[in-house]
């Protein structure tokens, strides 16, 4: 459902591609004519187990035929490294450039030199350090991400990370499937998450939906962030604000980092 959702942006982003308030470049083709490329992963035979799995190759995103029908030419490849690749064919006169966190295509300074029609630099999703921002700014394009387009994804993710941390299960796993079995080794150090204090850094989207998460398994639950979280969202979930953050530090059993890595939040933790 997460990529169709960032399908459904997609479409939306290409479609006002023409307007002048989102792009700066000027077209060198027709407005009604774009040539916009996609660079997925191939998914093989595992397209065929799935037909909501878009975000690949075979699956084009899910835009193929709304692009093709509105007369844009749509490239799909997974080739995107090396001067002879598929992508860096199309370098020269795509419009329009769609990639992924993973399977990013990488747009370098010269890459953008030579893209002399590029508009936009679009990410099915989040994160585009894939994309030399500066560069892209010098020359007036657009990057954009689908904002908050899997953030339910990276909650239950971060929720299974800690089961799977607090219990120690990945080493009980390797225990089994090598055919070892010594408890104490793996008991030694497995807990319930019950009675945990867990603290979230950046309370927003991603921190906001854990904290409802963590909710039922009875924690101690603290946050730190710029802002408070709506008071009713604070009552349900029992968190508490804690606005020095190296206060709430020593008081954690664990920790999950939930907000944007810039650098002035960088020098906060990597030192
Ligand atoms: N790689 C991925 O797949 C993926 C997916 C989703 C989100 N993310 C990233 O995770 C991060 C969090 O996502 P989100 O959707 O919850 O973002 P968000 O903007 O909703 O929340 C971020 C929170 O961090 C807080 N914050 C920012 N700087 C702060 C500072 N210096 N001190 C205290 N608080 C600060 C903000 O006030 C905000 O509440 C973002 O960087 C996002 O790009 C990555």
């Amino acid at each position: 459902m997460a990529m169709k959702q960032v399908a459904n942006s997609a479409i939306k982003a290409i479609a006002n591609s023409g307007s002048s308030s989102l792009l700066t470049r000027q077209l060198h083709a027709s407005p009604g004519s774009k040539k916009i490329v996609g660079v997925f992963y191939k998914a093989n035979e595992y397209f065929t187990k799935n037909p909501n799995f878009v975000g690949c190759v075979e699956g084009a995103l899910g835009l193929r035929q709304w692009l093709e029908s509105q007369g844009h030419q749509y490239i799909v490849t997974d080739d995107k490294e090396g001067p002879d690749c598929e992508l860096e064919k199309h370098i020269p006169d795509l419009h329009v450039l769609i990639s992924t966190p993973f399977h990013p295509a990488y747009v370098t300074a010269e890459r953008i030199k030579k893209a002399k029609n590029l508009q936009l630099l679009l990410t099915a999703g989040i994160g585009s350090d894939h994309v030399d921002l500066k560069a892209a700014a010098e020359a007036g394009l657009t990057v954009a991400e689908v904002t908050g387009s899997n953030v339910v994804s990276v909650a239950e993710d971060e929720l299974m990370r800690i089961l799977i941390l607090v219990r120690n299960f990945v080493p009980g796993y390797h225990q089994v499937i090598t055919g070892d079995w010594n408890v104490a080794g793996i008991a030694y150090r497995a807990y319930d998450l019950e009675g945990k204090t867990v603290g979230t850094i950046g309370a927003g989207r991603i921190g906001k939906l854990l904290l409802q998460r963590l909710k039922p398994f009875n924690c101690n639950l603290l946050y730190h962030d710029r802002v408070k979280i709506d008071p009713e969202l604070e009552k349900q979930t029992g968190a508490k604000f804690e606005e020095d953050l190296d206060a709430m530090l020593p008081k954690c059993d664990i920790i999950v980092i939930n907000m944007p890595l810039t650098e002035k939040t960088r020098s906060g933790f990597i030192t």
